[in-house]
């Protein structure tokens, strides 16, 4: 099987357009083939980069969750250090004690138990943090099976069908079934007490999300947790909460601070977080954290030599960008508490008016207002019936906004919602521009006669 986009076109056979005042001694550079010999570095740099302008603009990139913007300082260091093989842990010993910092502040962010002898290691993103949390949730309850001489060949992981697709990538690849809550009616995420009712002897976890892809709001760890307490005292059997933080495990510690959803709650065995997300970082550096030793089981590491010394290590990459993991522990070292604390608060901030704004309009209502993650998520009133979310994305991205407009998966198909994501990078003065457009469009979009697009018609958008 190819891995070629449906839409793809067929490959053009052409070769690259070069400005006349390169000399390439008569030859051209196929599109598709190596070319025959060697060019100049600024040839090849011109052209690279022309057609790069095409992609859109990052800091108008309303979809992702991404960082878009770090500081020049910090751009220097990643320059500095795009040689650095993170596996090796031998030669680059410094880059190694810096992930271990930042493995051992996010311990104490999230409020592990033995903060001086974290557990965790750095990844490629969410998504590997993902894998390496549900394996370890697997082994261990294949470990804990076979002890008490049970079949361990069914295992299941429960979660909320608004779960990012590396949860299902998870289960596809490890052979885990994977149990999804549904929505229903104003439940957008997993309830505590749904979840629960899908767990049994061979669920390996449940996956709580801090916060939903969909609409930014925090599913309830707590509750999750004592239901899953509850449940223990019913039936004996007890199943540990793996939660999903790739945005909010580097938003709720520094903006709610009152909200248990970490290692306080004694369920809880691992967090993952992007640190490419609000971490603050370019993509891709991740990270997972276990409560403690013991949630890792020891057959899932492998021993790489550090300083003539083993190091343990658990990934699924080698070799891997080392980069970002100092790009990391710069911003640590750079915001400090305070620091962290003020940019998610601005960004909590503009979503918040922003969110009001765009509820000011008319038009639209807004699923969540940005005051969990600062991402909100908002549909058309139903009595709007002659333009659809689909072609106010569309019009908006006439003026180099990426808005993402999305359906919502089973029992709630019926949303069709736009979601904007703000952080470090995006103003109140940008927002405002984005307010300025939205309105600019809308008298068009409103006198347009029937939609022009849905959800078939529209670029995919994935979560
Ligand atoms: C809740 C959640 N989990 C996992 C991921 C995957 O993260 P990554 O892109 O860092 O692999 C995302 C990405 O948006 C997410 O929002």
């Amino acid at each position: 099987m190819s891995l070629k986009h449906p839409r793809a076109k067929q490959p053009r056979v052409t070769a690259l357009s070069v400005d006349p005042l390169y000399d390439l001694g008569g030859e051209t550079i196929p599109r598709h083939r190596i070319g025959p010999h060697e060019v100049t570095p600024s040839v090849a740099y011109e052209t690279i980069h022309d057609e790069l302008m095409l992609d859109g603009n990052a800091r108008m990139n309303l979809a992702t969750f991404v960082t878009t913007w770090m500081e020049p300082e910090a751009e220097r260091l990643l320059q500095e250090t795009f040689d650095k093989n993170m596996i090796d842990k031998d030669e680059y010993p410094q880059t190694a004690e810096l992930e271990m910092r930042c493995v051992n502040i996010l311990a104490h962010l999230w409020n592990a138990p033995d903060q001086g002898n974290a557990t965790g290691c750095s990844t490629t993103g969410s998504s590997e943090a993902a894998m390496l949390g549900g394996l370890a949730l697997k082994r261990r309850w294949q470990h804990k099976r076979r002890a008490e001489g049970k079949p361990a060949d069914k295992p299941n992981l429960v979660m909320g069908i608004n779960v990012q697709v590396c949860w299902e990538k998870f289960a596809n690849y490890w052979d885990v079934e994977m149990r999804l809550v549904p929505m229903e009616g104003d439940r957008l995420r997993l309830g505590a007490e749904e979840a629960v009712a899908m767990c049994d002897e061979n669920t390996i976890g449940v996956v709580a999300v801090l916060g939903s892809t969909f609409d930014g709001s925090y599913e309830p760890v707590k509750e999750i947790c004592d239901a899953l307490d509850a449940y223990q005292e019913r039936t004996g059997i007890d199943i540990p909460v793996h939660v999903d933080g790739a945005s909010g495990a580097f938003v709720a510690p520094f903006v709610d601070p009152d909200l248990e959803w970490d290692f306080r709650l004694p369920r809880v065995s691992s967090i993952n977080v992007s640190g490419h997300k609000y971490g603050l970082v370019y993509p891709g550096v991740g990270w997972i954290i276990w409560r403690d030793a013991s949630h890792l089981p020891e057959d899932l590491i492998f021993w790489v030599n550090y300083l003539g010394d083993n190091m343990p290590t658990f990934a699924l990459n080698f070799s891997r960008p080392g980069a970002q993991v100092i790009g990391q522990y710069y911003n640590f070292l750079r915001l400090g508490f305070e620091g962290y604390r003020k940019v998610q608060q601005y960004s909590r901030d503009v979503a918040t008016r922003l969110a009001d704004q765009i509820a000011a309009l008319g038009p639209f209502e807004l699923l969540t207002r940005g005051d969990a993650l600062p991402v909100f998520a908002f549909v058309l009133k139903p009595e709007v019936e002659n333009y659809t979310v689909f072609d106010v994305s569309a019009a908006l991205r006439e003026r180099g906004w990426l808005l993402p407009a999305y359906t919502f998966p089973k029992n709630r198909e019926d949303i069709a919602a736009l979601r904007v994501v703000v952080k470090r990078g995006f103003s109140h003065d940008m927002a405002d521009l984005l307010i300025e457009d939205i309105k600019r469009q809308l008298p068009r979009l409103q006198a347009q006669p029937t939609p022009v697009h849905n959800a078939d018609t529209h670029t995919g958008f994935h979560h």
